[in-house]
């Protein structure tokens, strides 16, 4: 196959900064093609000469629901990373080249029993591929309820608010947000890391849910220190990866 056959050259048609030079979102055309599932991500493209060929390859979780005409995607700038400054530096009308293949393991089809509690626990970015999870109506098919737990230095990271609202709205008790930045005080939430949390049982205490091996499902996305620190203490606490065919209750995907 050709190097041109393997991607697609989309147009950014939104962006928005969360917090300036750090957090933002970026919305592009997609093509009819590309199809995912929730979770999945796609890797993006860039050229490093300007109209040149793309070069630069990065993976980054799809934001968006698995049907929406538009691609979105949620990303951090990391100041001396050959990528996400390209990426936050891109206007309106500019081109994103696009993989037609979305790739990754963090989706529903590690769980397809399904279970009483799904818990989405994220640090920073990682928060990305757990919107599309939720957006999408069989995560609530297979979960009686969903705890999205979202570990951020400041408050002010605490990104897709709004989003978040609606979901409340539209679900009710079934859905339970965790805003938890680690740097600030928030006036509802402690300033501790979620690590600390699970190993001290406090998450299933603020969540008002138990975390329970035998009926519950846990996804980890975020800061790779974080994944291991959370895989271990979630083990101790009977929650393992699926293997060799067996379905497990713990999904692990890693950023960097
Ligand atoms: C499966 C997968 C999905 C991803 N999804 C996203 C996403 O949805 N949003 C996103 O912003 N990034 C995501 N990433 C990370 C992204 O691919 C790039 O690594 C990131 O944009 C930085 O690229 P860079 O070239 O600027 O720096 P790089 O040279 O690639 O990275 C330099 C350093 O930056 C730090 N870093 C990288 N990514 C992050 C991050 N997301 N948050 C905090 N620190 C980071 C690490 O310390 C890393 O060693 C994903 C990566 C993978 C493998
Ligand atoms: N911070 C800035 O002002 C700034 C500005 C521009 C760009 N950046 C870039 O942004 C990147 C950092 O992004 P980020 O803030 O989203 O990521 P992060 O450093 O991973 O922090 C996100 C959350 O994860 C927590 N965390 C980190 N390690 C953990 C662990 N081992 N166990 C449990 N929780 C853990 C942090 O807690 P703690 O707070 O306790 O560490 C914080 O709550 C850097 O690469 C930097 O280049 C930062």
């Amino acid at each position: 196959m050709s190097t041109e056959q393997r991607y697609t050259k989309e147009t950014i048609t939104d962006i928005r900064y969360w917090v300036d030079n750090k957090l933002f979102s970026i919305k592009t055309t997609r093509s009819p093609e590309f199809q995912f599932k929730p979770g999945q991500f796609a890797r993006l493209g860039l050229p490093e000469q300007e109209n040149g060929e793309p070069t630069l390859w990065r993976g980054f979780s799809m934001v968006n629901p698995v049907d929406s005409t538009d691609l979105e995607f949620y990303a951090v700038v990391v100041p001396d990373g050959q990528f996400s400054p390209r990426l936050a530096a891109l206007s309106i009308g500019d081109s994103l080249y696009i993989d037609k293949t979305p790739v990754g393991f963090l989706t529903l089809d590690n769980f397809p029993n399904g279970g009483k509690t799904l818990w989405l626990l994220a640090t920073g970015t990682g928060l990305s591929a757990y919107l599309s999870i939720i957006h999408d109506a069989t995560t609530w098919e297979r979960f009686d309820q969903v705890v999205l737990c979202h570990g951020v230095r400041y408050i002010n990271e605490l990104s897709y608010q709004e989003t978040i609202a609606q979901w409340k709205s539209q679900w009710g008790d079934r859905f339970i947000y965790l805003p938890l930045p680690t740097r600030e005080p928030h006036a509802h939430y402690p300033q501790k890391r979620l690590t600390h949390l699970i190993e001290h049982d406090e998450l299933a205490k603020l969540a008002g849910v138990d975390l329970n091996p035998a009926t519950d499902c846990v996804m980890l996305c975020g800061n790779p220190d974080m994944l291991t620190e959370a895989r271990k203490i979630l083990s101790e606490k009977g929650f393992a990866a699926g293997r060799r065919g067996n379905i497990g209750n713990l999904a692990v995907e890693k950023y960097w």
